[in-house]
């Protein structure tokens, strides 16, 4: 197995991943970085075996402590009972048929938003991208997850105060050494982002168990009474999860959707094949969920977008015991790198890896294969439970936008990165919005 120094790592560490990827050629990499010496796993044979044995692989150390910093005790991070107890209430709530049943209403929640929009547009005003993303998708999750139990401003405090969880935790997880008692930059500000988050959740919480409503939302689901490993589910139980969903059905479909700008600005033919589509398929009228299946080329830019800036690019594991990987022993206790950003751009899965080209993922074409070496929603028995619901939801805020405006981004085109829990560009788009229709009602 080789070892890699990574000289790069601190500075540009997607890129040093990547490098470090494409050397070991999907062999199995330990990374000379301080004391923790992570193994990089990029082929998808080992991911498969990573992914799906979560008793060999557990979400522990790096990323996993900072996040349970901020949701402790919610799906996102916990094993065993506590993660069975959730996901088999929230699991419900994202079946095809559930996301089908609530597709028209999240249209209108998006139209909504958008129609915001007309009057920068009109006057030329230069608009935050990234803010109005926020704003749309924060609209349309919690009309149609959130049963309007969080309102729309306070789901955007939310996402900032994540994107402050998301950026600030990086100190820990470059110095994981540091104990949790020597202060480190950043540690203050995630304290305060905290603290924003219970203001807003608590209250709603206390009141859904005060007042149940037998609602089919996130909340209500999660506020009913139930026992976990024998207990009663608790108050922080129900907080941290409630907590990770808001930030997970936000963040993520945002961060995705940041990087759309940037691409449309720097490859005409790719602006102009979606633009095309959706002046077809959609021609003006309201986006309904009738149209979502004739719009197949926004959903190979969609594809796209997800293998080149997976949302969730770092899913990283933790051995327990001694475990053999593709004949490689891994001590008890050490880290194991999973990244769907690395594997994804690794040349010995993808050709031209960082060229922007939806045509790989043309339904006519052949699927990627191997299956791991495209797994922007992870896999096995943690796999993303929200991927139907961006498959819908992300091509309803493309087309509804797109159907009204074109994008002009102000400034030059930037694909830098910003590290963080998720990934999102590190200049945020200005756009003026250049309007090519009316609102249709
Ligand atoms: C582009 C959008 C999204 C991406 C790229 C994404 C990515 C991921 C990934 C990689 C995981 C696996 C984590 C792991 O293996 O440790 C995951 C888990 C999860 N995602 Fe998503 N996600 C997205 C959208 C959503 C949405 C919209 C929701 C909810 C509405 C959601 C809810 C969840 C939940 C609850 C889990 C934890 C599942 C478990 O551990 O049982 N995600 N997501």
């Amino acid at each position: 197995m080789p070892l890699r120094k990574l000289p790069g790592l601190l500075r540009h560490p997607l890129r040093a991943l990547v490098e470090a990827g494409n050397e070991a050629n999907g062999e199995i990499v330990r990374l000379g970085v301080g004391s923790v010496g992570p193994y990089l796993v990029t082929s998808p044979e080992h991911l498969e075996t990573v992914l799906h044995n979560p008793e060999s692989y557990v979400r522990e150390g790096l990323l996993w402590n900072g996040v349970r910093r901020a949701v402790g005790e919610a799906i996102l991070v916990t094993e065993g009972p506590v993660w069975r107890s959730s996901r088999d209430v929230l699991r419900p709530l994202f079946t095809s048929a559930r996301v089908n049943a609530m597709t028209d209403r999240m249209a209108e929640a998006i139209q909504d938003a958008v129609d915001a929009l007309e009057e920068p547009a009109r006057d030329g005003t230069v608009v935050d991208a990234g803010a109005e993303l926020a704003r749309i998708v924060c609209q349309a999750t919690t009309r149609v997850l959130f049963g309007d139990k969080i309102s729309v401003a306070d789901a955007v405090r939310m996402v900032d105060a994540f994107g402050v969880i998301a950026t600030e935790m990086i100190p820990r997880i470059v110095a994981p050494w540091a104990p949790q008692w020597l202060p480190l930059p950043g540690d203050r500000a995630f304290a305060d982002a905290v603290a924003t988050i219970d203001d807003i959740v608590l209250p709603v919480i206390r009141a859904a168990r005060r007042n149940p409503d037998g609602g089919d939302d996130i909340i209500s689901a999660l506020c009913a009474p139930r026992r976990v490993d024998g207990e009663e589910v608790t108050e922080k139980q129900i907080r941290d999860d409630v907590a990770a969903m808001v930030s997970t059905s936000t963040e993520t479909t945002i961060a995705v959707l940041s990087w759309l700008w940037p691409v449309l600005a720097a490859h005409r033919e790719v602006a102009d094949q979606l633009y095309a589509e959706i002046d077809q398929v959609v021609a003006g009228a309201p986006v309904r969920r009738a149209h979502l299946p004739e719009l197949r080329y926004t959903r190979m830019v969609l594809d796209e977008l997800l293998r080149l800036w997976p949302a969730g690019w770092f899913i990283p594991r933790m051995a327990v015991g001694d475990q053999v990987l593709g004949g490689t022993r891994i001590g008890a206790g050490s880290t194991i790198l999973v990244s769907p950003y690395v594997t994804q751009r690794m040349a010995a899965y993808w050709s031209r890896p960082d060229d922007f080209d939806p045509g790989r993922f043309d339904p006519a074409g052949p699927k990627p294969e191997p299956h791991y070496s495209y797994f922007p929603f992870g896999g096995g028995p943690h796999r993303c439970l929200g991927q139907y619901l961006f498959a819908v939801e992300a091509p309803l805020v493309i087309a509804t936008l797109l159907n009204r405006f074109r994008p002009e981004l102000v400034g030059p085109v930037d694909f830098t990165p910003r590290m963080g829990a998720s990934l999102r560009p590190a200049t945020e788009a200005k756009l003026v919005l250049r309007r090519v229709r009316q609102a249709a009602s």
